[in-house]
């Protein structure tokens, strides 16, 4: 039976059964799978301990629903098209036959390094189809995978090692990014100092400059797959055993581990990716994230191949070696249907059309945005110079928690609104509710977007640590799931996704703790204190801003500058570095300490003339100080 929603008035009855019969809804999906035993119970939930299990005591492993199901009648169908960084490098192609034969030789390496079922192993690794395969053989064996976006720093990377307790970490010599190359290997032995729980380091050789191997600890990714079987059994796994921790900031602390189950996580990626990007046997997909993000886990690698899809995997940069980099590998491999973050076509528009104008990208279908919200003038650029205005946008509304797209356009079926993520898929129930928690229920409405029932891609628990998972997004309301973002949901029903209202910020669709980035600011000696906040940017989306108290007066303020932005480089990611610094005598706080971000947030957006009651400051003086310091700076 098909799962595929072909027109409004059927979403319209789908929605209304996924809601009054939720646990029949899912199951008919679920339906669709190969299972080693069928589960007892579809669904057991609250959300006060938090405690979520779908389809409990089903056995399953998610590897043979993405590789040896689609072997019967498509094992030479085209799994993953390869596109590497430069442009002479060959394009590479690989078959379900053979990836699966892959992902089996590497789950083979792994439990000949003594990997087992519940273990955890990391993966730091360039966009190279090695990285797909490592993380479905850890899949495979019933490993918990860890990916860590290669663009971290040794610290971040120590840190998440540490926080999952990896047993393995999978890395590369290099990689290459645009006209650079990184030394993958030297920032992750660098890591290695930080910790003590790897035991085994696997490193693909991908630039081939000379690295250090550490003996009977580092082995070359090649000599292990020489002489490995293509046959591997998949570990029997149950629906609610973990697949995999995907690490995101909060507005505390350091980042967690967000923990995804088995078979929900399964089932939703799947049904999310067939129904919003209408997939079709013949569609080329292209989903340009990475696959250090939730995005590129869960529209790169789970949710086309379980569909049997082929999926574009792209090692390089949109502006390299031109801002025409996307279109030109568009039509190129006729890429039908196509991913991408607004801060890419940003700053695609920015470049101007010259680099779009040799294109012909007719074989586009739809386009698809993610990860903030899409300005105005983006949408329309999308729409025109891209889609020419024939394919749908799906502006898709989700989370690294939410495990899949909750909030989006069925492409061709739900009329698009520009900067609407317009309704929710079928299984999801959002409720707007103001400040005290009380719900909105008429449209026409701004509050603060919360979930009222599980869906099945939804976070399970953050690793090791199940009261922050608790009280990070099941407190503040307590009985609903709470996002984080505000919403506006207009006259017609439709979802406008406003931003974080925590302190969370988007800088170009990274997500980033303020809380992260004061502590690595701090660790500067001269530092005393610091608050950053989120300010609007034109191509970032956001940008970041810090304002720094200092213990003794600064000489040489861009070198200062400069070091601050080294350092946060160092300790989180360049991602991190803050785009404006500036030193100020006193932080705006309150009586008890707190600092007001919000005046701060202001002040950042260059608006100083409605700043609110200030009087409860404990020195109100300090917000004019900082505003004329500004002023100057200027
Ligand atoms: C936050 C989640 C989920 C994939 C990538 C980001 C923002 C995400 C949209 C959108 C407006 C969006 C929200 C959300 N966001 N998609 N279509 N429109 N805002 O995942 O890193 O977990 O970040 O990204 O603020 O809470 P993430």
């Amino acid at each position: 039976m098909s799962h595929k929603i072909s027109s409004l008035e059927q979403y319209r009855e789908v929605y209304q059964k996924s809601v009054q019969q939720p646990e029949a809804f899912w199951s008919s999906i679920a339906e669709s799978f190969e299972w080693e035993k069928r589960w007892d119970n579809v669904l057991k939930w609250n959300f006060i301990s938090p405690e979520v299990k779908w389809f409990s005591n089903g056995k399953l492993n998610i590897t043979e629903n993405c590789l040896d199901r689609h072997l019967v009648l498509d094992s030479d169908k085209t799994a993953i098209i390869w596109e590497p960084n430069g442009i002479n490098e060959p394009t590479r192609k690989l078959s379900y036959k053979e990836l699966a034969e892959e992902v089996n030789k590497f789950s083979n390496v792994l439990r000949d390094l003594g990997a087992e079922k519940g273990d955890r192993i990391c993966l730091y690794m360039p966009m190279v189809p090695e990285l797909t395969i490592a993380v479905l053989a850890c899949a495979r064996i019933g490993a918990i995978h860890s990916v860590v976006f290669a663009g971290f720093s040794a610290q971040s990377l120590g840190d998440r090692i540490n926080d999952a307790g990896c047993k393995i970490l999978i890395t590369a010599d290099g990689l290459f990014r645009g006209s650079k190359t990184v030394n993958l290997k030297a920032i992750a032995d660098e890591a290695l100092e930080l910790t003590s729980v790897i035991k085994s380091v696997v490193v693909f050789k991908r630039t081939g400059e000379d690295v250090p191997m550490l003996p009977s600890r580092d082995y070359w990714w090649g000599d292990l797959m020489e002489d490995a079987s293509i046959e591997a059994a998949p570990e029997i796994m149950d629906s609610e055993d973990p697949l995999f921790i995907l690490y995101t900031s909060g507005s505390t602390g350091k980042p967690k581990g967000v923990v995804h189950s088995t078979a929900g996580y399964m089932i939703y990626a799947y049904y999310t990716f067939l129904n919003v990007f209408q997939y079709e046997s013949e569609d080329i997909f292209w989903c340009t994230a990475d696959v250090g993000w939730i995005t590129g886990h869960t529209y790169i690698i789970y949710g086309p191949l379980l569909n049997g899809a082929t999926t574009v995997m792209f090692e390089g940069v949109p502006n390299f070696p031109d801002a025409g980099r996307f279109w030109a590998i568009i039509d190129k491999l006729q890429v039908t249907k196509f991913y991408t973050a607004p801060t890419a076509i940003r700053s695609l528009m920015a470049a101007g059309t010259d680099f779009v104008n040799p294109y012909k990208l007719s074989s586009l279908k739809v386009i698809g945005s993610v990860g903030e919200p899409i300005n105005e003038e983006a949408w329309h650029w999308y729409d025109e110079h891209i889609g020419k205005k024939r394919c749908p946008i799906v502006d898709t509304w989700w989370q690294t928690e939410t495990g899949g797209i909750m909030i989006a356009p069925i492409a061709h079926v739900t009329p698009t609104k520009p900067t609407f993520a317009t309704l929710p898929l079928p299984g999801v129930q959002p409720i707007l509710v103001d400040s005290e928690g009380n719900e909105l229920k008429e449209n026409d409405v701004e509050g603060l977007l919360c979930m009222k029932f599980p869906w099945p891609g939804i976070i399970r628990t953050t690793y090791g640590d199940h009261e922050r998972c608790r009280q990070n997004y099941f407190t503040t309301f307590p009985g609903l799931y709470f996002t984080g973002d505000g919403c506006r949901r207009d006259k017609d029903g439709y979802y406008r996704i406003i931003g974080r209202v925590d302190d969370v910020m988007n800088v170009s669709g990274h997500r980033l703790g303020t809380a992260e980035v004061e502590n690595a600011i701090d660790e500067h000696k001269n530092v005393i204190e610091s608050a950053v906040v989120g300010f609007p940017h034109e191509i970032k989306g956001q940008g970041i801003f810090a304002f720094v108290i200092t213990e003794s007066l600064i000489g040489d303020i861009t070198q200062f500058e400069n070091e601050i932005r080294d350092l946060v480089s160092k300790i989180i990611s360049p991602i991190a570095k803050p785009d404006k610094i500036v030193v100020v005598p006193g932080l705006p706080k309150t009586r008890s300490g707190k600092i007001m971000r919000r005046i701060l947030r202001k002040i950042a957006e260059g608006d100083t003339s409605n700043l609110g009651d200030i009087t409860t400051l404990l020195d109100p003086g300090v917000v004019d100080e900082i505003i004329q310091l500004i002023q100057i700076k200027k």
